[in-house]
């Protein structure tokens, strides 16, 4: 029970690694928001969790609109008095070469990866700054320095992210408000394996890829990934800020395909 009496939103619960990350936050006590597009998969997580006992609420945000992002943060506060940790997990990750993408295809990555997580930062900023506590954590990536072929645009976008880190943990550390970030390696979450299965792939080959590339010769889990968010989130870290956990197996992004 690590984050007990602990209020925490996640965006992108509805899937792959949030949803793996929103069961730990829960099953460590902490309240938890759940936010995603997607109302069937965020009532289905809702349901699994509070039979399980946790306290737990859907609410739907597409963090591409500002207004959603304000509103998921009120909410939370409005709902529990409070917002102790902002976990900004939902993102896309379309593979498309640099020489393709369009600026539909840009916009949509950028308003998704790093406006929505700016948007939902600052509104929980607003009353954590009242509060005099906080703890965000920004799920990162290998490709947020070169990003990987066909994955420019995303790249571009978890850079932005990056310093949004490193900004709100320089500028707001005053406030008792604390912003770190979790290098995803390679997690084979719902949204991996339908863009791997898209670029034509086959499983067979996708595990081969994964021995040859990952050092320790496995996929990450979003349990693995699950673990640093919660110590990142809990008061055990509470001297952690602007710090960079890698949870990466050893891999990096340079000769990764797609
Ligand atoms: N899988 C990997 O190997 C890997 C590696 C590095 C980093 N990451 C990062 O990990 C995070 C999660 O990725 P994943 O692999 O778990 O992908 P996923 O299975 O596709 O899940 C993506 C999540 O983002 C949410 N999302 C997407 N667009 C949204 C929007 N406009 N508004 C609100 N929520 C939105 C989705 O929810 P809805 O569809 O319900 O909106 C879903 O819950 C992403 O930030 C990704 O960049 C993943």
């Amino acid at each position: 029970m690590r984050l007990e009496k602990k209020v925490i939103a996640i965006t992108g619960a509805t899937s792959g690694i949030g949803k793996g990350i929103a069961r730990m936050l829960a099953k460590e006590g902490a309240s938890v928001v759940l936010a995603g597009r997607n109302g069937e998969m965020g009532a289905l997580l809702e349901s699994e969790l509070k039979k399980k006992g946790a306290d737990c609420c859907f609410i739907a945000a597409d963090v591409q609109k500002v207004e959603d992002c304000r509103a998921l943060i009120d909410k939370t506060v409005k709902k529990y008095g409070k917002i102790d940790g902002l976990v900004n997990d939902a993102g896309i990750f379309p593979c498309i070469p640099f020489e393709e993408v369009t600026e539909e295809m840009y916009d949509r990555v950028m308003d998704t990866n790093i406006k929505g997580a700016y948007f939902c930062t600052q509104q929980a900023v607003s009353y954590m700054k009242e509060q005099g506590y906080g703890s965000i954590v920004n799920i990162g990536s290998t490709h947020w320095q070169t990003g990987g072929s066909g994955l420019s645009a995303y790249g571009v976008s978890k850079g932005g992210l990056h310093t949004l880190t490193e900004h709100i943990a320089h500028h707001y550390a005053p406030y008792g408000i604390r912003c770190n970030w979790v290098t995803v390696g390679w997690v084979m979450s719902e949204g991996e394996l339908a863009r791997l299965l898209d670029l034509g792939m086959t499983e067979e080959e996708i595990a081969a890829q994964a021995k040859k590339e990952i050092p320790t010769g496995s996929f990450q889990t979003a349990e693995d990934i699950a673990y640093a968010c919660v110590y990142l989130l809990s008061d055990e870290s509470r001297q952690v800020l602007g710090t960079d956990i890698n949870v990466t197996g050893g891999f990096r992004s340079v000769g990764r395909i797609g």
